[in-house]
């Protein structure tokens, strides 16, 4: 008896040396991300990383960024990586939509958790392979802009009148370029006089952007089928569109309306200076959101496997006619961070 009273005596002891040299609280968990950055293509794209980079390091968190350069297979390694190391969640924006099964499949057997931002995949069951998907609805986007230039077309008093519009799509096979696209048509579609005459992609890029207005222009003379409108997927491509218009000695913005989408700072400047007519807002200042999505996660609560972002449409003419619907940019021009 004595000896099993001294057995537990000496365990008591253990551990209550043990109890007195553990650490205090160390607060909370010290969580490793990893984000899967398709590349740095635009100011939206730059707007995007400095948001997430920012917020990730405000909560102290470990984040291991990769900027994949537009490179499907840059951002697969960057996830394998990621894996590699054991990181707690991933983040991730596809550059384009099909190609992840594989990888995603990998993440999944990991038991890792995935926040997407921004893009989506397509895949089988996707929606199985990340646990919730942050970003702006590209449909309404494109819908957006079609809607305005009815409007403005309306306000104008040329409703019905012949329109040739010129299309500079986003990175080939991306969700936002498929779906600013599908959007876009599925509004012009009910209007015969709206025409899309010629359709390329300048794959999100200012500098390609204006090459392949160059090649509208030349085209457009050629056929003599003259360019009423430019809807450009992103602002970045529009402002160098803009810049070959004027090389060409044509007015953007009255010559050719010109619509863009992202909101960025360099599209109210442009707006401002009557060199563009619309921007369709597409905010990547998603970092927060991602936190908070992650936060919640650990947390354990369950979160909205969809949450699409808040977006406006920012001009100079149809804010005087209908601001409920249409803000305006020269306002709103100080505020803009990206
Ligand atoms: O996926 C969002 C798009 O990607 C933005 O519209 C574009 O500017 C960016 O590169």
């Amino acid at each position: 008896m004595k000896k099993v009273f001294a057995i537990l005596l000496v365990l008591a002891m253990v551990f209550s040396v043990t109890a007195c040299g553990s650490k205090p609280d160390a607060g909370p968990k010290k969580l490793k991300v990893g984000f899967a950055q398709i590349g740095s293509e635009s100011d939206w794209r730059v707007g995007c990383t400095e948001s997430i980079k920012a917020t990730v390091a405000a909560e102290g968190w470990d984040l291991q960024f990769v900027d994949a350069n537009q490179q499907q297979e840059n951002q697969i390694k960057a996830l394998r990586d990621f894996i590699s190391m054991g990181v707690d969640y991933i983040g991730f924006s596809p550059v384009v939509e099909t190609g992840w099964d594989q990888v995603m499949q990998e993440i999944k057997n990991a038991g890792i958790p995935v926040v997407m931002l921004d893009r989506n995949i397509v895949m089988p069951n996707s929606e199985d392979y990340y646990v919730t998907w942050i970003g702006s609805n590209f449909i309404t986007e494109g819908e957006k802009s079609a809607q305005w230039l009815l409007d403005y077309m309306e306000n104008a008093g040329i409703s019905g009148q012949p329109m040739n519009i010129v299309e500079l799509q986003g990175t080939v096979g991306s969700s936002p370029a498929i779906d600013r696209k599908t959007g876009f048509e599925n509004v012009i579609k009910a209007h015969p006089n709206l025409q899309i005459t010629q359709s390329q992609t300048g794959d999100f890029e200012t500098e390609l952007g204006k090459e392949v207005m160059e090649s509208f222009l030349v085209k457009a003379q050629a056929d003599g089928t003259p360019i009423d409108v430019l809807y450009a997927h992103n602002d970045g491509m529009a402002i160098g569109a803009i810049q070959a218009i004027k090389e060409a000695g044509l007015t953007p913005g009255e010559d050719i309306i010109i619509i863009g989408v992202d909101a960025v700072k360099l599209a109210f400047e442009a707006i401002v200076a009557g060199e563009m007519n619309v921007t369709v807002e597409c905010s990547p200042l998603l970092g927060p959101q991602f936190v908070e999505a992650i936060k919640a996660l650990e947390a354990g609560q369950t979160l909205p496997k969809i949450t699409y972002s808040l977006e406006y449409i920012y001009d100079d003419t149809l804010t005087h006619v209908n601001p409920d619907l249409y803000l305006n940019a020269k306002e709103h021009l100080p505020s803009r961070v990206y």
